[in-house]
């Protein structure tokens, strides 16, 4: 999916746009850190970071998508960024500097991991005596309407499909909360606390809600699914949906996520 990210980013920017803030407050990132964005992606809030620590600090972004990382680094120079720096890497094996990063963070980042202990005992030893977690992830399906509502418009126009399995690596596999605290507690971090958040998610109108959500999220592998006709029977469901559900200004679906936070 890495190309339609690279596409759709500015949209994407647009509609997390609450997460970045509710996050970023919890982050509470202060001029001359350093810190590291797993998952960073296309590079939105490695590039807000760098802007945050400024030229005495240091923004370092790992991601393992060629498309999605090359676009953040075209960013980063773009934006005459020097303090930013990007690793093409799995954050599971990546070889980080040790006891480097006062900050480590994520948006919607690290539920693809294979190995998600290995992956956080890796990401802690790049971490000070005392550095922050900062996560977001989501809750399931079932809390976020902003992902459901669409899925239930779709599904009856296509193909009957096997459930997915809730702790296989995906966008949902840090539903659970003893889940996520057992991880943390075996990678090594302390003192995690997970706090549920419902945080809007919309584009500016329809098509930019439309956009997102048939191009990230889980209904672009339900919709491939389906045949060409049975796709544009239930992309219309979706619009349809989406249509009944958001108001006039945009506004009217969540998305249930963990706001999570620890320390090494
Ligand atoms: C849902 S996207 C979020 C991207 C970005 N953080 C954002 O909010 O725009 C998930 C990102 O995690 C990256 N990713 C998945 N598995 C990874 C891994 N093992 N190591 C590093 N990055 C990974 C993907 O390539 C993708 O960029």
């Amino acid at each position: 999916m890495g190309h339609a990210w690279v596409s759709q980013q500015a949209v994407i920017s647009d509609v997390f746009t609450s997460v970045t803030s509710i996050s970023f407050k919890a982050a509470a990132a202060k001029p001359g850190e350093r810190v590291v964005d797993i998952g960073c992606g296309t590079g939105d809030t490695l590039l807000d970071f760098a802007k945050v620590v400024g030229p005495s600090g240091a923004a370092l972004g790992v991601d393992i998508s060629v498309p999605m990382l090359g676009f953040a680094r075209h960013r980063a120079a773009e934006a005459g960024y020097s303090n930013v720096s990007c690793a093409l890497a799995d954050a599971t094996t990546y070889g980080f500097e040790p006891r480097w990063a006062d900050l480590v963070y994520s948006r919607f980042g690290v539920m693809f991991f294979d190995d998600p202990v290995k992956a956080f005992t890796n990401i802690r030893s790049g971490m000070k005596p005392g550095g922050r977690l900062v996560l977001v992830c989501f809750r399931t399906m079932a809390e976020s309407p902003w992902f459901r509502v669409p899925i239930e418009a779709a599904r009856p126009h296509l193909p009957a499909q096997p459930p997915a399995d809730p702790l296989a690596p995906g966008m949902f596999s840090f539903a659970r909360e003893e889940r996520v605290r057992g991880i943390l507690s075996d990678a090594g971090f302390r003192e995690m606390a997970l706090k549920a958040v419902d945080v809007p998610m919309h584009g500016k109108d329809i098509a930019q809600s439309m956009a997102f959500i048939t191009q990230a999220g889980p209904l672009p592998a339900i919709l491939e699914n389906g045949s060409e006709e049975q796709r544009t029977r239930a992309t219309e469901a979706v619009r349809e949906a989406l249509a009944a559900n958001i108001g006039a200004d945009g506004r009217g679906l969540h998305a249930g996520l963990w706001l999570v936070s620890a320390l090494t």
